[in-house]
């Protein structure tokens, strides 16, 4: 995506100033699913796939917008009962008022964005929207003295008050922190985190979006959500001390079996499973040693499919068609339900599992996936 490319449309759409550019990026994840709001570990890193966005104080009490690609424009003023309707005007509305609550005084812009991140495929877009205009509302009109965390925290508040979803903290966390050629292990109780240089010799990360939407996506994830609390409550009546799912061991989980549903035993034995895993990646990694990071890629595939269930036809083919081609691990990746596969692949064994995969899923599903490769770019900042 390219800066001219917005700017020019900015100029067209308002009154032919210029304002200052944003950007940030989507991300990818190498293991740690569903860990984020259980208090657990995650893996993310940013992509070199973003939104970027320009940006004019334009004197008002009234945020413009233009979206490039829909070419659909929205006005809305900053106050709670001004909230738009449009649903993906949803999450600038959120960041503003979000960035209010913490005391920015946000005055009425101009802005027109566009990103190419794809949509509903698992790379986290709407994060990349939020945590763009969040980096440039403190900028242009917060001194920047909101602290990055905070900033992950107003697009992470933006999901779940304005647009529904009661989202961890990765997505977001990953998309202002991003460093190049750095992976991240955030822990998500502590908040501590460690960058991990990721640069595999002889290896690469590809991801193979099934293309099918996961938009529909957000009462699923809630409830996934609402299990995991349900069996904490549970656990809590005999460890007071547990907050979070991170804080349960699983024999502690066997204890209370006869007190939660079995579906909710279930999600919880792969978060247990799944917080370890991350653990034992991040050890795997620094001995270089790709073959267990693989085995555990797949693991998570089993869980996500078999315990935690957010998984889909077209996913579990692509893991296994992955499997087939000698791929050395592969998973669904983010919330599920559809989006991308994460495939960590042996160099030589790229074009001939590119070409397989591609194949087969139009064989099976009569359509076609996309391929794309990650490249671990920067987090959130401003461009011009
Ligand atoms: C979505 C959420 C994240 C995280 C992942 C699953 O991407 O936004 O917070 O829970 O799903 O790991």
């Amino acid at each position: 995506m390219e800066i001219e490319y917005v700017r020019s449309r900015f100029i067209k759409h308002f009154d032919g100033l210029t304002g200052a550019v944003y950007t940030s990026p989507g991300r990818v994840n190498l293991i740690g699913e569903h860990t984020d709001y259980n208090g657990g570990f995650v893996f993310p890193g940013a992509i070199d796939k973003s939104i970027i966005a320009e940006i004019r104080p334009n004197g008002t009490d009234k945020v413009k917008v233009y979206c490039i690609e829909q070419k659909d424009y929205v006005e809305f003023g900053l106050n709670e009962e001004d909230a738009p309707r449009t649903s993906w005007a949803k999450y600038l509305f959120g960041v503003c008022r979000e960035m209010i609550k913490r005391g920015v005084d946000v005055k009425g812009f101009n802005t027109a964005y566009a990103g190419d991140v794809p949509w509903g495929a698992g790379l986290s877009s709407s994060a990349a929207l939020e945590s763009t205009y969040a980096y440039a509302l403190n900028d242009l009109f917060g001194d920047n003295k909101i602290d990055k965390f905070e900033l992950a925290r107003v697009g992470q508040a933006t999901e779940h008050n304005y647009c529904g979803v009661k989202c961890g903290i990765m997505d977001q966390f990953a998309s202002v922190f991003g460093q190049k050629n750095h992976l991240m292990r955030l822990d998500c109780r502590s908040m501590e985190y460690k960058y991990y240089p990721f640069n595999p010799q002889g290896y690469r990360l590809v991801l193979v979006d099934s293309v099918v939407k996961h938009e529909l996506a957000s009462s699923a994830y809630n409830k996934r959500r609402e299990s995991c609390e349900n069996v904490v409550a549970a656990l809590q009546k005999k460890y007071p001390d547990v907050k979070f799912l991170r804080d349960a061991t699983k024999d502690m989980l066997a204890e209370v079996k006869d007190e939660v549903s079995e579906e909710d035993y279930m999600r919880a034995e792969y978060v247990i499973e799944e917080i370890q895993r991350v653990l034992d990646v991040c050890d795997a990694l620094e001995k270089g040693d790709y073959e267990t990071v693989g085995e555990k890629m797949y693991e998570t595939h089993q869980g996500m499919s078999k315990l935690y269930e957010v998984s889909c036809d077209e996913l579990d083919f692509l893991n296994d068609v992955a499997f087939d081609c000698g791929v050395t691990g592969s998973r669904v990746m983010g919330g599920g339900f559809g989006g991308c596969t994460i495939n960590l692949i042996k160099e030589e064994l790229y074009s001939t599992f590119v070409s397989e995969v591609r194949k087969r899923y139009f064989e099976v599903f009569g359509k076609r996936c996309k391929i794309y490769d990650v490249v671990i770019g920067d987090g959130a900042r401003r461009l011009d």
